[in-house]
């Protein structure tokens, strides 16, 4: 098997070509999405594809049209959350059909391809020190595909639900550009330990800072997330209560926010996406 060491140049595959003829389809596809938010954190399982999920169901329940990319690879969770896992991908002339929730919400995953519960994507290199390097690279080459690839239409807001990691950000930066991010933490001086320099990544970018939101709330008796949303000069989003009911409805693939509407975390949940669509809404046709 020839390796990337034996090819010199391009091995006559015009990847210069076929790297532009993809930017022109990711601008084309981009076009017709009026916003895209990247929900962050350093941290992982503090519940940002809980909140992306939910937060895709508040915007499509107030009439949004609104899409789902799962940008975390590894640990893909958002075609469960949303029900829509195991649903085949129809593939058409112009991309892939995504599967949409019974309340519209379209959704692109990783685990949509995977068949079954098939082996995560791993990455074939010589050295540790490369794998890094190959990793970043091929998971930018597929977010940037499922961008691209994808048949989105017309969108109010397309949410990225990234994996945990401080760097992730500035590589789904660099592959589209971003209208909002939205941080989260939990009440927890070891997660805001971490979420914190998330909140320096995305104050660095050029990207607006919709703002942090504290997940979990009653959970733990950690410091208030509001002051270090106020110390970093960014917006407190809000807080949304432990609720286990929010994560049974995960679990069962259940819009939460439709199921429970009276519930408290459902009122926070609705009064955050209330912020994030008055921070969008300019940007919608
Ligand atoms: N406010 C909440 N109340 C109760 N459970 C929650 C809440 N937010 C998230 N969860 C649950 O916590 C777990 C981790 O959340 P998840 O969204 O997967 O985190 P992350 O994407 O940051 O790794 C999931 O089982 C999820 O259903
Ligand atoms: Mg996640």
């Amino acid at each position: 098997m020839k390796r990337y060491r034996d090819v010199t140049g391009d091995g006559g595959s015009n990847i210069a070509g076929q790297v532009e003829a993809q930017q022109g389809q990711l601008r084309k596809r981009l076009a017709s999405i009026a916003s895209v938010v990247a929900i962050v954190s350093g941290k992982g399982g503090v519940g940002k594809s809980a909140l992306t999920a939910n937060l895709a169901c508040c915007l499509a329940l107030e009439g949004w049209k609104v899409g789902v990319l799962d940008a975390d690879l590894n640990g893909p969770t958002q075609a469960k959350i949303l029900g829509v896992r195991g649903r085949r991908l129809v593939l058409t002339d112009g991309g892939v059909d995504p599967p949409a929730t019974a309340l519209g919400v379209k959704v692109m995953s990783m685990d949509l391809l995977l068949a079954g519960d098939a082996a995560p994507l791993t990455w074939d290199s010589p050295t540790q020190e490369e794998a890094h390097t190959w990793r970043g690279a091929m998971e930018a080459n597929a977010v940037r595909e499922f961008l691209a690839d994808t048949n989105w239409g017309e969108l109010d807001a397309l949410l990225l639900d990234l994996p945990p990691g401080t760097d992730r950000l500035a590589t789904v930066a660099s592959l589209a550009p971003l209208h909002g991010i939205i941080l989260v933490t939990i009440p927890s001086e070891v997660s805001q330990l971490v979420v914190r320099r998330s909140v320096t990544a995305a104050t660095a970018t050029t990207v607006p800072v919709l703002g942090l939101v504290e997940n979990m709330t009653g959970l733990f008796p950690g410091p208030d997330a509001s002051k270090l949303a106020a110390d970093a000069g960014i917006p407190f989003l809000g807080t949304v209560p432990f609720d286990p009911a929010l994560s049974v409805a995960a679990d069962r693939g259940e819009a939460f926010v439709v199921a429970l509407p009276g519930r408290e975390s459902v009122q926070a949940l609705k009064r955050i996406a209330g912020e994030v669509r008055a921070a969008l809404s300019p940007r919608r046709a």
